[in-house]
């Protein structure tokens, strides 16, 4: 007796092959069979004749690190298809943490509302593992993390002793499960780190088989001199390399990803592992306070908070910020996507711009006041990206999908904010308007850049691919209808079309919703 039998669906099997008619029997949380006629019985039966049936769907770039441990449910993914995410990305992993990162980390990642009982990477992922996840989870490691809680927000180099204990977790992170070193090079403490100092971090993550994955130093002016540091540490630290969310922002970069794809093809050319990921947006979605220059950070959020009251400090950087802001598009671009404040809450969702107009302020003070009335944390949705270069980046061969969202939830403190959308739509987006409706790329090459890419990518040799013996993660899916319904201005909707979601051989989303199945694993790197 098989757990579940999926009947007569277009398998779409993950290698980017044309979708074949088959049977797909699950039992004991792994694809038993997949043969055109299967004579079993099974508990489930689901009939897929009009259906697509797909490898789980996995998020090769994600921030759901405390967002698991608020709601397992893992709500806007899974509801996407979503069945794996690869989180600690950007350089900003929920593990290691110090005495000295300790606060900043109560406020960045959880609010006051819950308490941090971990320390070490292999702590946090015991805590999510014995709370249960909907989701599989694939962890990295953040080297931002890692440099706060060794050096602090310090802009300086580490000494030699705060490098080897640097390493030492890297080490630590990669022994306990990690499968990357990530970076996120435009946040501070990771941006005061110099190409020698991220170098000598990868080759340690290298020794255990890790890949590096970075969000760049700059993906706008700067855009290709980031290409190639990225593409250098790799070379250098011995690793393959992944480029995060790859994009060019700001109307004056607009174009040059076809650069970028080129300097990735070369590199691959002369035998570099490069590839990249990407979310199906034109808008980015980060914190306002990034707006701010890297030494304004210089000794964490307080210090930052008591620079922007100095009025002539706040002159000062206005003087910087408000010419960068301009370039890349305005202060209309600037949607306000989070406000935890009571008075500030009405403003969710308004452009910056309107929220000034509406304060009598000016566009600067207007963000200063809000990052000082929110403690230093307001969430921005930026429009700063060209549709062109969205479909050309889909459409390369290297890259695949990533989110650089969490999960989030309509109902609870997730549901609080107005976030980006790409927190409930990246999948179904690419499969809906890019490959159905607009034929930037076929839905099978979409499916493959959503499973058979990244499984290989991470190393993850028994998923991402419909074939006996593998691990029973499945969607099944009506390719005509499938389509996002987040939009900017109401972002928490689950999609359409997505009518089974199975992780490792549980059904987690059935056509009556979650069914609160958690049954998720940390897949963490074998030793
Ligand atoms: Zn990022
Ligand atoms: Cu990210």
């Amino acid at each position: 007796m098989d757990d579940i039998l999926i009947r007569g669906g277009k398998v779409i099997d993950g290698t980017g092959a044309p979708w074949y008619r088959a049977d797909v029997a699950v039992a004991g949380g792994r694809i038993r069979a997949v043969a055109r006629r299967l004579e079993t019985e099974a508990r489930l039966v689901i009939d897929a004749v009009d259906r697509a049936v797909a490898p789980g769907f996995i998020d090769a770039h994600s921030h759901s690190d405390s967002a698991l441990l608020i709601n397992p449910k893992a709500e806007s993914k899974i509801r996407q298809g979503v069945t794996t995410e690869v989180i600690g990305q950007c350089g900003s992993s929920a593990a290691p943490l110090s005495e000295l990162s300790l606060e900043e980390a109560k406020h960045s990642l959880l609010g006051e509302e819950m308490e941090i009982s971990w320390r070490s990477l292999a702590e946090y992922l015991a805590v999510l593992e014995s709370r249960g996840v909907a989701v599989n989870v694939v962890p990295t490691v953040g080297h931002g993390t890692i440099r706060e809680a060794v050096v602090g927000y310090d802009d300086r180099p580490p000494t030699t002793d705060e490098m080897r204990r640097m390493k030492g977790l890297v080490a630590e992170s990669m022994r306990a499960g990690a499968r990357a070193l990530t970076t996120g090079l435009i946040y501070p403490p990771g941006s005061y780190a110099k190409t020698e100092e991220l170098i000598e971090l990868a080759r340690v993550a290298a020794e255990y088989g890790g890949i590096y994955m970075s969000h760049m130093r700059d993906e706008g002016d700067h855009l290709l001199d980031s290409v190639a540091e990225a593409i250098e540490i790799g070379e250098k630290g011995g690793l393959p390399v992944q480029i995060s969310h790859h994009k060019a922002v700001g109307p004056a970069n607009w174009g040059r990803v076809r650069d970028s794809l080129a300097m990735i093809e070369a590199a691959r050319a002369r035998g570099l592992d490069v590839t990249a990921d990407q979310y199906p947006y034109v808008a980015t979605s980060t914190g306002l306070d990034s707006l701010i220059p890297d030494w304004a950070h210089a000794g964490g959020t307080a210090a930052m908070l008591e620079r922007l009251k100095d009025g002539p400090i706040r002159a000062e950087l206005g003087a910087q910020v408000t010419p960068a802001t301009e370039r890349r598009g305005g202060w209309d671009k600037i949607l306000i996507s989070s406000l935890r404040a009571e008075g500030n809450r009405r403003y969710q969702g308004w452009a910056l711009d309107a929220i000034a107009r509406d304060r009598g302020l000016d566009p600067w003070e207007t963000a200063c006041e809000l990052i000082i009335s929110e403690g230093g944390y307001v969430g921005m949705v930026r429009f700063a990206m060209s549709e062109e270069d969205v479909k050309t980046v889909m459409a390369h061969p290297v890259v695949m999908i990533g989110s650089d969202g969490s999960c989030l939830a309509p109902y609870g403190r997730l549901g609080e904010s107005k976030p980006h959308p790409r927190n409930y739509g990246t999948f179904v987006r690419v499969l809906g308007k890019y490959a159905r409706e607009e034929g930037v790329l076929t839905l099978t090459e979409a499916v493959r850049k959503m499973t058979g890419l990244p499984a290989a990518r991470f190393g993850l040799w028994d998923r991402g691919l419909v074939r006996p013996g593998m691990a029973a993660d499945l969607v099944v899916f009506d390719p005509d209808t499938v389509a996002e319904r987040a939009t900017f201005a109401y972002p928490h909707q689950y999609p359409a079309g997505i009518d089974h979601v199975i992780v490792n051989g549980r059904v987690a989303v059935d056509p009556n919703g979650h069914t609160g199945a958690l049954a998720g694993q940390i897949l963490r790197r074998p030793a």
